[in-house]
């Protein structure tokens, strides 16, 4: 089975997706053979500044190595690497409905909000859909918001087979087990839109600040609270031992403590949770060599799959030509 998933380097990891997609990839890696890259052609819709864009490229492909990903297991790149893509998704996109692609999240609801769309959010689910063909993917774990992308990769690539023969393999789109929602400082989803993020790779003084403003309720000391429905416990027990998310629940049921304390606690163990990462990420940081060495063999590996692929698709709709 071979697993591959994207994602975008539109701002900086922070714990919503770590626990909500990342870790769940990473891990993903030892029982698979797995493909994942920075979607950093998709980022382009969104993030307009050149030098920006090319940092947060390269610090998605930092974290996601300081986080665990195995590039002797795993095949990393960067989507721009491989241009068979672009050049798939032209295929795709010749047959693919507009009403297919106006029915999408992504650009019905920027369009609802009354903003300025263009041709790149449009067809982006196409491109999404040349992202896996090309490798042959079987599964593509991702948050429960990209779903609707998988079923038209599926429709796309199923309307191809039926009209030139079988060329693509279909994948499987899966919502990540244990994809817990993981809410934000506020209590909200955490997300970058809202504001309310804490990131993974944060220096762990600012951090701390953060998690001390974090919004909780002003009932009194005394009075005991239920755990479940607290967003301070859910974020301490994301980072918790079992043992300590028991102690901490049993704390919220007797009362008598203050959620400064649990906040400290929190940063406590932030710091301890991501203190290996960090050290690695500091070590890359140190090596950049290394990084592009990473990333370049990762793109060759990934090219060669997607040649494969893109030269069947061309045999099969009759533009392969001289070359
Ligand atoms: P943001 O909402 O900050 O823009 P993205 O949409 O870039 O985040 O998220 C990439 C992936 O990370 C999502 O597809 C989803 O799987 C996961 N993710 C993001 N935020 C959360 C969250 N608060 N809880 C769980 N998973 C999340
Ligand atoms: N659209 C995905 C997201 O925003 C990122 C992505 C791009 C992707 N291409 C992909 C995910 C292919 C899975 C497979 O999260």
């Amino acid at each position: 089975m071979r697993v591959l998933s994207g994602i975008q380097p539109t701002g900086r990891f922070h714990w919503g997706n770590y626990f909500g997609a990342i870790r769940q990839y990473i891990d993903l890696q030892w029982e698979h053979e797995s493909y994942y890259f920075v979607a950093n052609l998709h980022a382009l819709t969104t993030v307009r500044d050149r030098d920006l864009l090319r940092q947060l490229t390269h610090d998605a492909a930092v974290d996601l190595l300081a986080l665990g990903l195995d590039p002797d297991r795993a095949t990393l790149f960067v989507q721009s690497d491989v241009p068979e893509v672009c050049q798939l998704c032209w295929l795709l996109m010749t047959g693919t409905p507009m009403g297919l692609l106006q029915r999408c999240h992504a650009y019905k609801d920027k369009v609802a909000r009354g903003l300025p769309a263009d041709a790149g959010l449009f067809t982006y689910p196409v491109l999404m859909a040349a992202d896996i063909l090309a490798y042959d993917a079987d599964w593509v774990p991702v948050g429960e918001d990209q779903l609707q992308h998988i079923e038209v990769c599926r429709d796309v690539a199923a309307s191809f087979n039926h009209r030139y023969g079988e060329t693509f393999v279909l994948p499987q789109g899966k919502v990540l087990p244990h994809a817990a929602r993981v809410p934000g400082t506020d209590g909200e989803k955490m997300s970058k839109s809202y504001h309310n993020t804490l990131e993974v790779f944060e220096d762990p003084k600012v951090l701390r600040k953060k998690i001390m403003r974090i919004v909780t309720d002003s009932r009194p000391m005394e009075q005991p609270k239920d755990p479940e429905t607290d967003h301070l416990f859910q974020l301490y027990s994301l980072l918790a031992t079992p043992q300590e998310r028991e102690e901490m629940a049993a704390l919220y049921r007797r009362g008598g403590f203050g959620y400064g304390q649990v906040k400290q606690a929190l940063a406590d163990l932030a710091e301890r949770f991501f203190e290996e990462p960090r050290a690695r990420r500091a070590e890359l940081e140190a090596h950049p060599q290394r990084v592009r060495e990473i990333l370049g063999d990762g793109a060759q590996r990934a090219r060669r799959k997607a040649a494969e692929v893109l030269g069947r698709a061309e045999q099969a709709c009759g533009v392969r030509y001289c070359v």
